[in-house]
């Protein structure tokens, strides 16, 4: 069967012919694949960047942000039928005894960093056309959300950003979600930093709990995306125009920002005006450009006196895919045009190598494995 697979040592990456999967226990599931999306990792693994092929495989099949059919299912198979779709998962735990997060079944949050991923780390991924994956590692999709629901693994990156937020903020009981009835809440002003897909699905996710948003970015030629954004009711300020000292003037008091730009000059810029009482939230990966000039006293006087938190944030468990699917959901009752114009395209297998190169503009790109 047909795959995009990426070989680091040859550097190359092509459409490969696959040997096709089998169940080989019986909690396994075995799906037709739909839609996998591409994003920055995908790019960066095939340039060689980033990604490892699988012990003793020459090659790794990518794709993560996964959505698929199920044709068959294993005897102990409980949640899942035949007709069903579901999104996969992408890490899958390390094998050390003492990995308590791991043992959990919590990954996302491995101690030892020998956790894989599929289509990234030592397994491949879902860029292909049958995939066989343990029922554990799979979540059931409704139907109606088959045109937009591979946009859920990019949407957990949120999801596991905003409940970790939640917590935090439970230091600030007055911020915490209103109940009905109550007025909306203090605390409130959000800033994203990216119009990328992990940023307007951030600022969805931030307009859904109520955030008053903005969305800063640097995207040119960005009229339909401050549209989409206008259509959220959040804010867009364009980066070109306003400078970061302009943008915090515009919030006031910045409480939360979501960072999906991966740029760490912008990110310590905007460091600097984050509000008192406020929290940071990093989900970019940045290449290794070589160190930067900060004024490292302001930052930590800041944080010591304005109880300022930044957390980092990667991958997602099983209970932020739920939030996600669900949150989808949500999303297409309220904004449909502006969830359904975060796909920009669907490329057949044969044309992958266009989108993963960054020949194609637009939001978030897809690989269409079949017409259904
Ligand atoms: C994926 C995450 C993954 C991360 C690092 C991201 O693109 O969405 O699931 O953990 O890459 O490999
Ligand atoms: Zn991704």
């Amino acid at each position: 069967m047909k795959a995009v697979a990426v070989f680091p040592a040859e550097r190359r990456f092509d459409v490969i012919d696959h040997p096709e999967p089998r169940l080989a226990s019986p909690t396994e599931v075995k799906l037709r694949m739909l839609d996998v999306g591409i994003c920055g990792t995908d790019k960066e693994i095939v340039s060689f960047n980033y990604g490892t092929p699988p012990d003793g495989s020459k090659y790794l099949v990518i794709g993560h942000e996964s959505l698929a059919e199920v044709i068959e299912a294993g005897p102990k198979v409980t949640q899942l039928k035949p007709g069903d779709l579901a999104v996969a998962t992408v890490r899958r735990p390390c094998p050390v005894p003492t990995c308590i997060a791991c043992r959990a079944g919590r990954q996302d949050f491995c101690y030892t960093g020998l956790y894989t991923e599929r289509g990234i780390m030592c397994r491949h991924g879902y860029m292909t056309e049958l995939v066989v994956e343990d029922e554990q590692y799979l979540n059931l999709v409704p139907r109606t959300l088959r045109d937009v629901a591979v946009l859920v693994e990019p949407l957990t990156i949120a999801e596991k950003a905003v409940a970790q937020l939640w917590q935090i903020q439970q230091r600030l009981p007055w911020v915490l979600p209103p109940e009905p009835g109550e007025p909306p809440a203090h605390g409130r002003n959000a800033l994203v930093l990216g119009a990328g897909p992990v940023g307007l699905l951030g600022a969805m996710k931030l307009a859904l709990e109520g955030f008053d948003t903005t969305v800063y970015s640097r995207t040119s030629g960005a009229e339909n995306i401050e549209a989409l954004v206008k259509s959220l009711g959040a804010k867009f300020v364009h980066a070109e125009t306003t400078d970061v000292a302009g943008l915090a003037e515009q919030i006031g008091n910045i409480d939360v920002v979501y960072e999906a730009v991966g740029a760490s000059s912008l990110a310590f810029d905007v460091i600097q005006h984050l509000g008192t009482n406020g929290v940071f939230i990093f989900t970019g990966v940045p290449g290794r450009r070589g160190p930067i000039s900060v004024d490292t006293d302001a930052l930590m006087r800041d944080h010591v006196l304005k109880n300022q938190i930044i957390f980092g944030t990667v991958n997602a468990a099983p209970i932020h895919f739920a939030h996600a699917i669900s949150d989808l959901g949500s999303f297409v009752e309220r904004w449909p045009e502006a969830v359904r114009s975060l796909i920009t395209r669907r490329f057949p297998i044969e044309q992958a190598a266009e989108p993963l190169e960054g020949k194609s503009p637009g939001i978030k790109n897809v690989i269409a494995l079949s017409e259904q």
